[in-house]
């Protein structure tokens, strides 16, 4: 679409029924991830022919739609989630939201559906997070999570892409993403279930695509495990991700660190998490590469003693550490089913730069407030 349509700058309407500094503290104890809202979100309508218009800050609540609108029947729906953190000096920065802005626009091209300008999403960012700055909590690990989503509202049954949209965002403090904090997770490789095949939405960031990972979840939870790892489509052999993160392999080759994640091909969802680690392990010393792996690989390599850790990553759970992989393929335990040096060191990193507790060289924390 054409930026120039866009009209520029929010109306500000703050709510009426805000919670009390008693309310907001209490909801903000110990918050299970995503289910307590701040109290503003922005909305911004889209209509074919007009572009966007003008956005509104207003009260956190429901929305109203048709029961005809096209997200209902054919899921034209896209989301980012990024995160706004309380800096050592008492400020608010957030952390790659230009990059969520971009992923934003490319999941919006996979579904028809119409780029919101990065400028627009960042300042929905900004006069939300200012406005609910009393809700970003301040601990380290802790942080306010931030969902951008948008969806087809055109009342029309027609398998058509939709004439109308709605960006929403809305926030929500967040604590820790796993109830269990930072322990290893058990997996499960699904062999009956692929997340996404080439020429799919693998790389968009589309509600579809979680719609279609929970029955292998499911499946996980129901061998005793607590994520899913996905394989590719086409071989059913090689690493794509785990869940809604990404997964990264530790390797000591001839007395180098190196960390592995498997390439972008297309079907995997282009984190920024990993990228940001990709970067990170560099300059800790660490070794990195991109590539195929395979289960093969990664069940030879952990008995070789080759391979000392696995670890997934995204944004929500920043980092999470893979103690005991299943499948029907075999079982086994990496780092004995414990946190490894490199999985904690590259947290720990990330954490710290995040909440502006070493200095920022890459330019990735915007500050927001103060
Ligand atoms: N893979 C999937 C399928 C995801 O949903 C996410 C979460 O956003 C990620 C990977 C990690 O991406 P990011 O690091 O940008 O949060
Ligand atoms: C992530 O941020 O890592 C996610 O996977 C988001 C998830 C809640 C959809």
């Amino acid at each position: 679409m054409n930026p120039a349509m866009s009209t520029s700058t929010l109306e500000i309407h703050p709510s009426d029924h805000a919670a009390s500094p008693e309310q907001r503290a209490k909801l903000m104890t110990n918050p299970r991830f995503g289910q307590v809202f701040t109290d503003h979100m922005v909305v911004i309508p889209y209509k074919e022919g007009q572009g966007w218009g003008k956005g509104e800050l207003k009260a956190y609540g429901p929305i109203e739609m048709s029961p005809a609108s096209s997200v209902l029947h054919y899921g034209q729906a896209i989301f980012e989630g990024f995160k706004a953190y309380k800096q050592k000096d008492g400020s608010i920065a957030s952390f790659r939201p230009e990059a969520n802005a971009r992923r934003f626009a490319t999941s919006a091209t996979r579904l028809a559906m119409p780029e919101l300008p990065e400028e627009r999403f960042l300042e929905a960012a900004r006069a939300l997070i200012t406005q609910d700055q009393a809700w970003v909590p301040g601990a380290v690990g802790e942080s306010l999570y931030m969902r951008p989503l948008m969806i087809g509202t055109e009342p029309a049954l027609g398998v058509h892409a939709s004439n109308e949209y709605l960006f929403i965002l809305m926030a929500s403090p967040s604590g820790a993403y796993f109830s269990g904090g930072v322990k290893p997770v058990t997996v499960w490789i699904s062999d009956d279930y692929v997340r996404a095949a080439p020429g799919g939405t693998g790389f968009a960031k589309c509600a579809g695509n979680y719609a279609a990972s929970l029955v292998a979840q499911s499946q996980a939870k129901g061998e005793g495990c607590d994520q899913v790892v996905w394989l590719d489509a086409i071989h059913r052999e090689y690493i794509e991700e785990m869940g809604g993160m990404n997964i990264f392999f530790v390797y000591q080759e001839k007395g180098e660190t190196v960390v592995v994640t498997p390439e972008l091909t297309g079907t995997l969802l282009p984190g920024i998490t990993r990228d940001s680690l990709l970067q990170l392990a560099r300059e800790l010393g660490y070794r990195s590469e991109e590539r195929k792996i395979s289960v093969a690989e990664w069940k030879a390599a952990v008995a070789e003693g080759r391979m000392t850790e696995t670890f997934a990553c995204g944004t929500a759970a920043v980092i999470t550490p893979v103690g005991r992989v299943k499948s029907r393929r075999g079982e086994w335990l990496v780092n004995n089913g414990e946190t490894g040096p490199v999985a904690a060191k590259l947290r720990e990193s990330l954490l710290n730069l995040q909440h502006g507790l070493i200095p920022d060289t890459h330019g990735w924390m915007k500050k927001i407030v103060g």
